[in-house]
């Protein structure tokens, strides 16, 4: 199969909403990362991400959607979704819902689950994208299953190109981590830390977010403890320029460094960078030369990217 390269004018968008249509896969950039978009309800079609991904089929997808009224079709909002949607969207907010029944939904996007993941994406494109499509698009992030997220079309197709019918090419993604995602067992619970700091979430809700249960993160995303994983192995706290590794920093003191998640010490930046730094080294590395990561503070989009370090940096599956 030959991947297309779609600008994302009026044709490309045309051409892109055509393809989502037919069945087929089109990735397209959203504010976090790259989706690999498919028609919502069409099985085969959802189907084929998995295919194209390798991806553990029991790994539920999360659904982009064009406005909230396409939102409450498929899924119920109890208050405090209705909340979080009202402040957050559209925005790098994920809510896993209960899916309402009769929903246009493939059961291979929820793993036949009795809830659905639910985001309205804040990027032109993705919203460009949707509405023209006029409906729901499962899309996991566009990478292989395993591997680092993409934040430009040049990563999708260093994973994708002749998996995929076409990648919409809208340049770098602005937050660079995937979206925040939160779940109600009844009261939120925070299933992934991600582009939205769970901060702001939480002044919203007026008290703390709660932690899944550790006995009880199905689906929650890192279930699969080694993730986003780039080739080179990666250790985490190098707070000095480590012999023999590519060093990439944080902040200001890190002299000597291959690259720098950022100089000024700008978590903002530094998540917009994360990804595209790791591929980068990762390139870059010689056999078996590893990536050492400078430490990077636990606040706002820190959580985010230290959860995302981690899984680089645990052990890898045989
Ligand atoms: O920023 C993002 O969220 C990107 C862009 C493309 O929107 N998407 C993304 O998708 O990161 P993905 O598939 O790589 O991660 C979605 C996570 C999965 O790990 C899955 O476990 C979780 O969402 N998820 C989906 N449906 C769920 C459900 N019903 N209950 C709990 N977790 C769910
Ligand atoms: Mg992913």
């Amino acid at each position: 199969m030959q991947t297309e390269t779609l600008i994302p004018d009026g044709a490309g968008l045309v051409r892109a909403a055509q393809l989502l249509r037919e069945g087929r896969l089109v990735a397209f950039p959203t504010e976090t990362v790259y989706g690999l978009g498919a028609d919502a309800a069409n099985d085969a079609a959802v189907a084929r991400i998995f295919e194209a991904k390798g991806r553990p089929r029991f790994n539920p997808l999360i659904v982009h959607v064009p406005d909230l009224k396409t939102a409450r079709t498929i899924a119920e909002f109890p208050p405090e979704a209705e909340r979080l949607a009202d402040a957050f969207w559209p925005g790098a907010l994920t809510l896993v819902l209960p899916l309402r029944a009769g929903a246009a939904v493939s059961p291979l996007v929820t793993a036949e689950l009795p809830t659905v993941a639910l985001r309205l994406p804040d990027h032109p494109v993705a919203r460009a994208l949707l509405t023209e499509f006029g409906g729901a698009v499962a899309a996991p992030s566009a990478n292989q299953s395993g591997q680092v997220s993409p934040t430009r079309a040049e990563h999708v197709l260093a994973g994708l190109e002749g998996l995929i019918a076409a990648v919409l090419d809208g340049g770098a993604c602005p937050v660079g981590v995937e979206s925040t995602i939160v779940g109600f067992q009844p009261e939120p619970v925070l299933l992934r830390p991600g582009g939205l700091p769970a901060e702001a979430l939480e002044a919203c809700l007026g008290g703390p977010l709660e932690a899944p249960p550790a006995n009880e993160r199905p689906s929650a995303p890192g279930q699969l403890t080694s993730h986003y994983a780039p080739g080179a192995a990666v250790r985490l706290n190098a707070t000095e320029n480590p012999e023999g590794a590519l060093w990439l920093g944080f902040g200001p003191d890190c002299a000597g460094a291959a690259l720098n998640l950022s100089a000024t010490g700008d978590l903002v930046e530094a998540a917009a960078n994360l990804f595209h730094h790791l591929r980068a080294l990762d390139a870059r590395a010689a056999p078996g030369q590893a990536i050492a990561v400078a430490p990077v503070p636990d606040h706002g989009l820190g959580r985010a990217i230290n959860d995302r370090l981690r899984r680089a940096a645990a052990p890898r599956p045989a």
